[in-house]
């Protein structure tokens, strides 16, 4: 049976982050993914990163630009470690090769985002995720560090309170495996494909956020899913945020720039959260085209585009056969990011280290990156910040797993046992007679999401969206497979994914239904007001026979009293 010191689950920029700071101090760490590294969602982020690096910016107000767009639901000293300690990491990352876009001046180039207060979104031309990702993995195979690609996890392992590891099947044999850890690091994304559209990759299925919650961990926020203002109506495909920092904006029907009108001083790069609502509006109203609003990037020249936006020039060639020198772009807002995950401290622990019992974890187990909720997004994440909190919080769980595991002895784990159970759930799968496809309930699932708790919501929209994933959930214990062969066996991963998105969909149904205000991504046309004196709280769920228990604990707040949100 392998074993590691630390066992990183998940290959993207956080588990790498996570992977590299540990084997920096030393340890047995090895990284586990289900699709080769480089190929992670990760690689999916364009517009970049965000770090206070001008001198007329400050890291302070980075964190207040931040706890605003969080909509008072960050918690403001997981924000204040965000912004104080992503400069040094700008510089260590530049330093082990991101070729950062540069002023004329020689510095680091930054260009503005929504929500932002002075251009802080350090960039390299629209494709910043997949350079970071690539000179992450550059280091990591520099250093040696053990990888086991192409392995799907289908559980974790508690011992006695404690996280001791996983069982994965490695996915071009079907053989099963138990890797024994003395501290394990979720680091597996969000969970994109419970929405369509989704921006997010084929791989994001909510894996890690389910093996938490099955295992004993809480997860927090999960009403709080993010839709982006420009997405390609046909297939969900991003278009940068970058665009709108570089000088593009969005028009109606009419020709007019409606964000004007909604958000006088930022307009088009309001925060997420607003741009989206505005777009609903002006579709809802009429002055849409065929249920998009228009991003015009044809002032910006082929200068501007071709070096900072090559990208989407050809994605909206590609999938839009537009010509962005040439004619406005048809977006809509579309799924993209959720701001909850597990919970976790600010060291990435999945449980209350402080001796407290503030909420419901699991020893030895930690998260960072989309799957966790350190809580520096609440309520609505600005744009360039997710790959800042991949970077941060992944070093930071990395060091403190390594920390963990030298504190620890090793957890006896019956191998045989766990093989055993896993086979038996596997053949259970085989065994179904044909009937029900994996790919007709993902379809009707992320169709009731995308219409009930999308960019707005009531109680009845959410209430559908929630009785069709608990009615997909009794219907997918009869869906069957038809290949039955053990080599990449897609087939059967997509079974098992469907499962972990069921349960994820049934707690953001569960806890929107319940958060009865207005704040940030969830904007209740039944409850349209944020509501300080009775919701300044986090929404916990926690897994439960009888189904998902809802708690709720108060937010961290440090130097910001919560305001009116105006942009
Ligand atoms: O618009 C974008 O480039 C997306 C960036 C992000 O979600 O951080």
């Amino acid at each position: 049976m392998p074993q590691h010191d630390v066992l990183v689950i998940g290959g993207g920029l956080a588990g790498m982050r996570a992977a590299y700071k540990a084997k920096s101090l030393g340890a047995d760490v090895a990284l586990l993914s289900k699709v080769y590294p480089t190929r992670s969602h990760s690689a999916a982020a364009q517009g970049g990163i965000q770090a206070a690096m001008t001198s007329e910016d400050s890291w302070e107000t980075h964190a207040f630009d931040t706890v605003k767009g969080s909509d008072y639901l960050g918690d403001q000293d997981a924000i204040e470690i965000l912004c104080r300690e992503a400069l040094d990491d700008i510089i260590e990352l530049e330093h082990l090769g991101v070729i950062f876009n540069r002023t004329p001046e020689g510095r680091i180039d930054a260009r503005a985002f929504g929500g932002t207060s002075y251009k802080r979104t350090c960039f390299v031309a629209d494709q910043t995720g997949q350079v970071l990702l690539h000179v992450m993995w550059e280091q990591l195979v520099g250093l040696n560090v053990k990888s086991y690609e192409e392995w799907f996890v289908t559980h974790l392992i508690v011992e006695d309170g404690r996280c001791a590891g996983c069982v994965a099947l490695e996915i071009p044999t079907g053989r099963l495996e138990v890797f024994r850890a003395r501290a394990v690091v979720l680091c597996t994304g969000g969970l994109g494909q419970v929405y369509q559209p989704s921006t997010n990759g084929l791989a994001v299925t909510a894996d890690g956020l389910a093996l938490a919650y099955r295992a004993g961990a809480t997860l927090m926020d999960m009403e709080m899913v993010q839709h982006h203002p420009t997405t390609l109506k046909s297939n969900g495909v991003l278009i940068t945020e970058g665009a709108r920092g570089e000088g593009a904006f969005l028009i109606n029907s009419k020709g007019e720039r409606f964000m004007e009108k909604y958000a006088p001083k930022m307009k088009d790069l309001a925060s997420r959260d607003v741009v989206s609502r505005s777009e609903t509006i002006e579709i809802r109203e009429g002055r849409g085209m065929d249920g998009c609003v228009l991003l015009d990037l044809r002032h910006l020249g082929p200068e501007v585009v071709f070096k900072k936006l090559s990208q989407i020039h050809e994605l909206a060639r590609d999938y839009a056969n537009v010509d962005v020198l040439k004619e406005p772009l048809p977006i809509r807002p579309g799924y993209h990011y959720l701001m909850g995950g597990v919970k976790t401290d600010v060291d990435g622990r999945t449980w209350d280290a402080s001796g407290g019992r503030r909420w419901q974890g699991v020893e030895g187990l930690f998260a960072a990156g989309e799957c966790a909720n350190v809580s520096v997004h609440g309520g609505n994440r600005l744009g360039g910040n997710s790959l800042m909190d991949t970077v941060v919080y992944g070093r930071r769980s990395g060091a403190a797993a390594v920390g963990y595991a030298r504190s620890v002895d090793w957890v006896a784990v019956n191998e045989d046992a766990y093989k055993e159970q896993e086979r038996r759930k596997i053949k259970a799968i085989f065994d179904k007679p044909p009937g029900l496809r994996a790919a007709d309930l993902r379809q009707e699932m992320g169709t009731a999401m995308d219409d009930g708790i999308a960019v707005f919501r009531d109680e009845e929209s959410m209430g559908n969206a929630l009785r069709t994933v608990r009615s997909l959930k009794e219907k997918s214990s009869s869906v069957s497979v038809h290949n039955k062969g053990h080599v990449f066996n897609t087939d059967l991963l997509s079974v098992l994914e469907m499962g972990y998105m069921l349960d994820v969909a049934e707690v953001v149904g569960v806890s929107a239904l319940n958060r009865k205000e207005s704040r940030g991504a969830h904007a209740r046309t039944d409850y349209p007001e944020r509501n300080d004196a009775e919701w300044l709280k986090h929404t916990l769920v926690s897994w439960t026979p009888e189904g998902p228990r809802l708690d709720y604990l108060p937010v961290t707040l440090t130097r910001w009293e919560p305001q009116r949100r105006t942009y």
